[in-house]
């Protein structure tokens, strides 16, 4: 099955079209179909434990769309992660004020960037993090995310989670036979049109194999890499750089 990268409906979508706005719903309603959360779960907990320390982890989230569904995640982790600041990047602004409150009960502080990926990518790390220019990332999280870039854009992007964090955790559609057929069922838990057509190109523009530790940038012992496939429909990358203390 080739690599088909194509551009997604939701994605050329204004964030205001009710069409939009429910597929964004049939979203949530897929993730418990895929197990992402537990999924997600799953990776951060075979990772490194992280640091407690006097400040907040700082955490990137690619693509984030409404945060939802790492505040899911966020939930569950509850009593064994420190403190979280969190940075929701997309290129629409979806993160709503109930969103952040549900974070902040849980001592996470959000803050909510609209941009595109690509402009995060190519901007140095000072532009980036003017309030403390040389921390990276501590993590940097992508969720049905990297599946919409190929060639050098994807790259340039590998390069930049690279260059400006310390651990990576991608989960992303799995691009075989058995997804392939999931994403033609979306039709079953209530998915709309959209939902279900750019479903099935999630699946084409999926990864299997070691594809994405092919595409990371370093392979001199400085990252502990991982990737494989996940539950039934989902494939995870995992990178961690050795020796950072966060
Ligand atoms: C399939 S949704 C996934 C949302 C969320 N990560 C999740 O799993 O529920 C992909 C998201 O990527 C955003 N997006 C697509 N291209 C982008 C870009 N170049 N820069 C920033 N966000 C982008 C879209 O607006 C959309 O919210």
């Amino acid at each position: 099955m080739p690599r088909v990268v194509s551009v997604e409906a939701l994605d050329g979508m204004p964030q205001d079209d009710p069409d939009a706005a429910r597929s964004r719903r049939d979203l949530r309603r897929v993730h418990r179909a895929m197990g992402t959360r537990s999924i997600i779960l799953r990776s951060l907990r075979g990772m490194r434990p992280v640091r407690f320390g006097v400040e907040p982890l700082r955490v990137l989230e690619i693509g984030a769309g409404d945060g939802s569904l790492l505040l899911g995640v966020a939930q569950a982790l509850t009593g064994t992660w420190p403190r979280v600041a969190l940075t929701l990047l997309d290129q629409q602004d979806l993160v709503d004020s109930t969103t952040v409150a549900s974070y902040a009960d849980l001592g996470w502080t959000v803050l909510a960037k609209v941009g595109n990926v690509l402009d995060w990518a190519s901007h140095d790390v000072k532009r980036l993090q003017p309030d403390n220019a040389h921390r990276r990332w501590d993590l940097v999280v992508a969720n049905l995310f990297l599946h919409h870039f190929e060639g050098e854009q994807l790259a340039m992007l590998l390069g930049a989670i690279e260059r400006k964090s310390n651990r990576l955790l991608a989960c992303e559609p799995r691009r075989d036979w058995l997804a392939l057929a999931g994403s033609h069922l979306t039709g079953v838990i209530g998915a709309n049109a959209i939902t279900r057509q750019d479903a099935v190109l999630s699946v084409h523009a999926g990864f299997r194999g070691q594809e994405l530790s092919a595409l990371w940038p370093e392979h001199d012992g400085k990252w502990k890499i991982k990737e494989h496939s996940a539950g039934l429909f989902s494939h995870c990358f995992c990178a961690e750089r050795l020796g950072a203390t966060a």
